[in-house]
C-alpha cells in the first residue's frame, strides 16, 4: 500500500505507541480489503460504547490507549451507552454498572472524543456531524453508515469498534468498498407495490428488503417518496436501519430522492429484481408470539425532534399503563423540553432519555423481559443482543397498547 511521508512518520518508533497502534490497525485493515492507499477523512463515529457489550476487558483496553496518548486528529463523535447518563438511576441502573459505563464515556473524552465532551448517539447527522455529498468519513453504527452512505451521499464502510478508534486516531481509512465509485451501483432493484406510508411502514419495508439483499445495493424503484414530505428523512432513516440489521446493507439508492441516484443512474447492469407487494411480513418476522409487553421503546435510531413530538401528540392528556421510553441523543432532548413535548410525555406517564439505546442494555436487569417498539432494528437487536422477546409494531398500536386500549390481535 502506497503511503506518504507523514503516514509513515506515524509508524515509526517515535510516533508514540498509540499513534503507532493506530496506524498499524488502518494499514492492516487497508491491506485486508486490497485498499492501494489510505484517504483523510472528514470525521469519525465510534461505536463500541456500552460497557454491557465491551465488559472490562474493553474498558481496560481504552483506557489503555487514551493513557498512552490516543487523541482524535479529525471530529468524532460517539454511538449511544447503554443508559442515559444523567438519569441513569431513573432507569433502574445499578450503580456499579452506571460508574463503569461513565468509565467508558470518560476514556473517550480524554481521546478528544467530541472535543473532549462526547454525546453518545446513533444519530450524530441530527446534532451537527452531517457530512456533505463525497465527503470521506469512517463510521461504524450501522443505521448512520447508511443514513450518511443514502441520504447524504458521503462515502463510509462499516468501521468496526477498534477500526474506527483507529481510524480517528490516524484520521485515515483505506481507500476500499463503498469509498470507490465502482462500488456504489445498486446490485439489487426493488420494485415497490405495496407503498409504505408511516415510518414504521419504512422500517418492515427495509426489514423484508435486507433479508432479501444480504449485503447487496438496493435501488428502490416506484417508492412513492418526495423530499417535500416533511417526514422524508426519518422515513429514510427507519429504511436503512432495518435494511442494516437484516442484511448488513450500507448504501442504497431511491430513485429520484436520494442524492446520487438524482445525479446518475445508479444501477448496475443485470441487477436481480425483487418486488414487495406487502409489508405484513416485514413486521411478522421481527415480532415474537408474546401475549404482553412490558415496556415500550421508540427511537431506534435515535429519535427527531419531529418524531417526539408525534409521540407527544398522541399522548397528550392520556394516562399510560405501561412505561414508554422515547431515546434520542441530548440536544434533541434538550429541544424536547424546550418545546414542551418532554413534558407532555411525562405528564402522561412516559419518559424521554437521552445517549441511550435499549438494544445494548441490559434489559432484563432493568425488569423488562418482552417490549414492543416501532422499529424493525429495534425488534431485532433486543431479540439478539438484549435476548429478551419483542413485538415489532406500528407506531400507533405501541402507543395503544401503552395506554391499555390495544385490541387489534389478541396476542399482545
Ligand atoms: Fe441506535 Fe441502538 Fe437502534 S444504536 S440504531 S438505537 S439499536
Amino acid at each position: 500500500m502506497y503511503l506518504t511521508e507523514e503516514e509513515q512518520s506515524w509508524l515509526a518508533e517515535d510516533a508514540g505507541p498509540a499513534t503507532r497502534r493506530a496506524m498499524e490497525i488502518v494499514v492492516a485493515l487497508g491491506n485486508i480489503y486490497g485498499a492501494q492507499h489510505l484517504i483523510p477523512v472528514k470525521s469519525v463515529q465510534i461505536s463500541g460504547v456500552s460497557y454491557r457489550n465491551i465488559g472490562a476487558a474493553g474498558l481496560d483496553f481504552l483506557r489503555r490507549w487514551a493513557d498512552e496518548g490516543a487523541r482524535a486528529r479529525v471530529p468524532t463523535t460517539l454511538n449511544p451507552t447503554a443508559m442515559d447518563m444523567q438519569s441513569w438511576q431513573e432507569q433502574g441502573f445499578d450503580p456499579d454498572f452506571a460508574e463503569k459505563q461513565q468509565a467508558v464515556v470518560d476514556a473517550f473524552a480524554q481521546m478528544g472524543v467530541s472535543a473532549g465532551d462526547p454525546t453518545p448517539t446513533c444519530t450524530p447527522y441530527l446534532i451537527g456531524n452531517r457530512p456533505r455529498p463525497g465527503d470521506p468519513i469512517a463510521w461504524a453504527e450501522s443505521s448512520a453508515v447508511s443514513f450518511a452512505n443514502s441520504v447524504l451521499g458521503a462515502r463510509t464502510n462499516r468501521e468496526g469498534g477498534p477500526g474506527a478508534i483507529a481510524a480517528a486516531i490516524a484520521g485515515r481509512t483505506g481507500a476500499y468498498g463503498l469509498h470507490l465509485d465502482a462500488n456504489r451501483y445498486a446490485t439489487l432493484r426493488v420494485e415497490v407495490k405495496a407503498q409504505p406510508r408511516s415510518i414504521s411502514d419504512y422500517s418492515a419495508l427495509g426489514a423484508l428488503v435486507g433479508q432479501a439483499a444480504r449485503r447487496a445495493v438496493p435501488y428502490f424503484a416506484g417508492l412513492s417518496l418526495s423530499r417535500a414530505d416533511v417526514l422524508w428523512e426519518e422515513k429514510l432513516k427507519a429504511l436503512g436501519a432495518a435494511m442494516a440489521a437484516t442484511g448488513a446493507v450500507a448504501l442504497y439508492h431511491v430513485e429520484g430522492v436520494t442524492p446520487e441516484a438524482i445525479a446518475a443512474p445508479m444501477l448496475a447492469p443485470n441487477p436481480t429484481t425483487i418486488t414487495v407487494d406487502d409489508l405484513a411480513p416485514g413486521y411478522a418476522m421481527l415480532s415474537d408470539d408474546v401475549d404482553a409487553a412490558d415496556l415500550v421503546w421508540i427511537g431506534c435510531p435515535h429519535a427527531s425532534l419531529a418524531e417526539i413530538e408525534r409521540v407527544a401528540d398522541r399522548v397528550r392528556g392520556a394516562r399510560l399503563r405501561l412505561p414508554l421510553w422515547i431515546t434520542c441523543a441530548r440536544p434533541v432532548k434538550d429541544a424536547a423540553v424546550a418545546q414542551g413535548f418532554a413534558a407532555d410525555i411525562e405528564a402522561a406517564g412516559g419518559r424521554v432519555f437521552a445517549d441511550a439505546c435499549m438494544a445494548i442494555a441490559p434489559v432484563r436487569d432493568l425488569g423488562f423481559a418482552a417490549v414492543a417498539t416501532p422499529s424493525a432494528k429495534g425488534a431485532y437487536y433486543l431479540r439478539n443482543l438484549a435476548r429478551v422477546q419483542a413485538k415489532f409494531m406500528p407506531l400507533e398500536d405501541c402507543i395503544a397498547l401503552a395506554m391499555g386500549i390495544f385490541s387489534k390481535t389478541s396476542k399482545i
